[in-house]
């Protein structure tokens, strides 16, 4: 789903360019300029601001229904009936009045509007920042292939005398770029000779790594929801557990965080949750011009700390309880 990287408006441009002013009649159509696809004819004409607005409406949205959802699941607290009997009123909402389901589809259908105008937005905004800076889609999924590649042999095993355990300084006091050897976990210079370590004291701080993981943070995100809805929602095995039963949420819930790995990854999932909330409620608060004062902006930053911690801390407390069997 990469949009081609001309943009929309070049075609035409091209054409001007190329058309000799006395032959060429005004309304004849023009073969050798390719047209538009539908991508280019709707996102690629939106400007950076609308982009970024569509980004912030539609993440306001996540973020509401995210702490809507956090406040009902902490109802797991209050027992298994509770729990189940919540998880009825929302499918019977609007009853008698509406037929079950009704609202919880409307519900449906906004979260997964505002969830693909968020992804097509962002990655419109992603293709367009990658140009500007002359990387491709293909150059940055090698380097981040590269780079994991580079983690998971990294791990330290038996040193070789001779061979240095810590990053080697070049005469410059730079870290040098290193890699560790593959069978002994020794570390070797760098066969690219590049620098790989930030120098001291220029070494990222959390804030700044939270907002270089957007894309990263989302993308966890996405696999997180789409294996909760199997696990909890449609039961599908193998992402549910083998005791699923339509109709029973509290006991979907204890036998699927029982699983010690499935309670892992709900947990860090809500780690990236926290940093992807934490930074989208900041920028979006940004580009709406409601940081107008340094006042202001501090304001913002406690506010949208506050709340991705509560959400985070108030979700990663159930897979927590239900491993300490304080929910079972
Ligand atoms: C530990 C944290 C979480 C727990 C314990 C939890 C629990 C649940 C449960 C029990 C259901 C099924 C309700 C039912 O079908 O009766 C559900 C559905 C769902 N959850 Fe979560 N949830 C958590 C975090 C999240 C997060 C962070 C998101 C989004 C970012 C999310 C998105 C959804 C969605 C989209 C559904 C499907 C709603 C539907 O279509 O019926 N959940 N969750």
């Amino acid at each position: 789903m990469t949009p081609s990287d001309s943009s929309p408006r070049e075609p035409a441009a091209r054409a001007s360019r190329t058309a000799a002013p006395a032959a060429a009649p005004s309304d004849a159509p023009d073969d050798a300029a390719p047209r538009p696809n539908a991508w280019q004819r709707t996102l690629g004409t939106a400007s950076n601001p609308d982009l970024k607005l569509a980004m912030a409406a539609s993440g306001t949205a996540l973020s509401l229904f995210t702490v809507g959802h956090m406040a009902g699941n902490m109802q797991v607290y209050a027992g298994r009936e509770r729990f189940n009997e919540y998880a009825r009123l929302l499918r019977h909402a609007g009853a008698p009045v509406l037929p079950p389901n009704t609202l919880l589809w409307v519900a449906r259908t906004g979260l997964l509007a505002s969830a693909g105008v968020h992804v097509l937005a962002g990655t419109e905004l992603t293709v367009r920042s990658m140009r500007r800076e002359g990387r491709t889609v293909a150059g940055t999924a090698w380097q981040v292939t590269r780079r994991i590649a580079t983690v998971v042999d990294s791990r330290p095993r038996l040193a070789l005398p001779g061979r240095p355990t810590s990053a080697p300084e070049q005469a410059t006091g730079t870290p040098m770029a290193y890699r560790r050897a593959p069978f002994d976990g020794a570390l070797l210079p760098d066969r690219s000779g590049a620098p790989r370590r930030r120098p001291r004291g220029r070494r990222r701080t959390l804030p700044q790594i939270v907002a270089r993981s957007m894309r990263s943070t989302g993308a966890v995100l996405g696999l997180f929801v789409g294996y909760h809805v199997l696990d909890l929602t449609t039961g599908t095995r193998p992402a549910a557990a083998r005791s699923f039963e339509h109709g029973d949420a509290y006991g979907n819930l204890v036998s699927s965080l029982s699983r010690p790995a499935v309670a892992a990854f709900y947990a860090a999932s809500m780690a990236a949750l926290a940093g992807h909330m934490v930074h989208g409620l900041r920028t979006t608060a940004l580009d709406t011009g409601l940081t107008g004062t340094a006042q202001r902006v501090h304001q913002v930053d406690v506010a949208a700390k506050a709340v991705g911690a509560v959400v985070a801390i108030g979700n990663v407390s159930i897979p927590v309880a239900v491993q300490i069997k304080v929910v079972r």
